[in-house]
């Protein structure tokens, strides 16, 4: 199959909604990371999506709506709290699980009877799902296990052959994938955080949030993933990642004593003149929302330099740190050095 990388306008818009509409799959921005869309309610469509991505099938999409009303049988209710929710956050970076309605593929749920809906508010992604009028499943639009793309020409570096279209809306602005929070059980618990902080849900549900365990540390033998994409290995480059946490200076102490060739640093801004091997950085120090936009990009340019072995800095693990940990954590496979 040919790929044409294209960019957004309303002609490739209408042509995307066009394929979307005869069942085939479309590479999307959003304003997370690019996605690779089918229509949710065309199953056949869907399983597209899982082939392209080499996905496991038990690991089930985030359904794109532009509007309320497209609710309509995607969910069999709205809870109380993921209406406040959705009024606070949406449209933007913020995934809701609610009961599965009868209109969704089974495809999209993964044997579930929930599903997770999200409002984007990049202005391709919502047009493309209003050309369409359908209500678009979509996981990030690397290959399984990569790390998401966060330009088009990195869908194109993964989907190259593997679909028809890929729509070039820029650089996404968050970088990271939408926070997933849970109101299906008895308490609300943040299943994936992003850029939509734990902090900002609680102060509009008015309650603490739990957090899920995979957030942070790796599933043990035995526990189960309340979402599944928890326990796949993700986000990992080639190269072999080990976060460093501590300060600078014993930072700059440790890579100097394991400098040598192919090792590589994954620094903060400015850092890098500072250190004995070549870098890349991802963000200023005290900034999380630039290294949430910049982490996957900077994961993928380390792999495009040939890079063997790298030394991460270690963000925040607060507000939107948490988001930039969690992925960071998953690169890493969890070996996390304490300097
Ligand atoms: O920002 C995003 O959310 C991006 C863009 C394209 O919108 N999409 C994305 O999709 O990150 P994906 O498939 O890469 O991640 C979806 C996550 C997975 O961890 C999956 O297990 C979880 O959401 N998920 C989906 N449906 C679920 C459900 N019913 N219950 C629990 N977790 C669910
Ligand atoms: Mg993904």
């Amino acid at each position: 199959m040919k790929t044409i990388l294209t960019q957004a306008d309303e002609a490739s818009v209408n042509k995307a909604a066009d394929l979307l509409r005869a069942g085939e799959i479309v590479a999307i921005p959003t304003e997370t990371v690019y996605g690779i869309a089918a229509s949710a309610y065309d199953g056949a469509a869907v399983k597209k999506i899982f082939e392209a991505k080499g996905r496991p099938q038990d690991n089930p999409l985030i359904v794109h709506i532009d509007r309320m009303e497209m609710l309509e049988g995607l969910v069999a209710s709205v809870p109380e709290g993921a209406r406040a929710l959705a009024e606070a956050f949406w449209p933007g970076p913020l995934t809701i699980i609610m009961p599965r309605g009868p209109k969704v593929a089974d495809e999209v749920c993964a044997g579930l009877d929930t599903v997770a809906i999200r409002m984007p508010s990049h202005p391709v992604a919502r047009a493309v799902i209003a050309a369409s009028g359908l209500p678009l499943a979509a996981p990030s639009a690397n290959r399984s296990g990569g790390p998401s793309p966060t330009i088009a020409q990195d869908v194109m570096a993964d989907m190259d052959g593997r679909l028809p279209l890929i729509l070039d809306g820029g650089a996404c602005g968050v970088g990271v994938e939408s926070t997933v929070v849970t109101l299906a059980g008895d308490e609300p618990t943040l299943l994936r955080p992003g850029f939509v902080t734990k902090e900002q849900l609680e102060q509009v549900l008015g309650r603490e949030m739990a957090l899920a365990g995979a957030v942070l540390h790796k599933l043990k033998e035995g526990e189960t993933a309340r979402s599944p994409g928890m326990k796949y290995k993700h986000y990992a480059p080639k190269a072999h990642v080990t976060i460093l946490r501590g300060g600078f200076e014993a930072y700059r102490a440790y890579v100097s004593a394991h400098a040598g060739p192919g090792v590589w640093a994954l620094c903060f801004d400015g850092e890098g003149e500072r250190l004995p091997v070549p870098s890349v950085c991802y963000g200023a120090k005290e900034d999380d929302a630039a290294q949430a936009r910049e982490l996957f990009s900077a994961l993928r340019r380390l792999d495009e330099k040939g890079a063997q072995t790298v030394y991460a800095r270690c963000p925040h693990v607060d507000g939107v740190g948490l988001a930039v940990y969690n992925r960071l954590v998953r690169a890493a496979a969890f070996e996390v050095v304490e300097l």
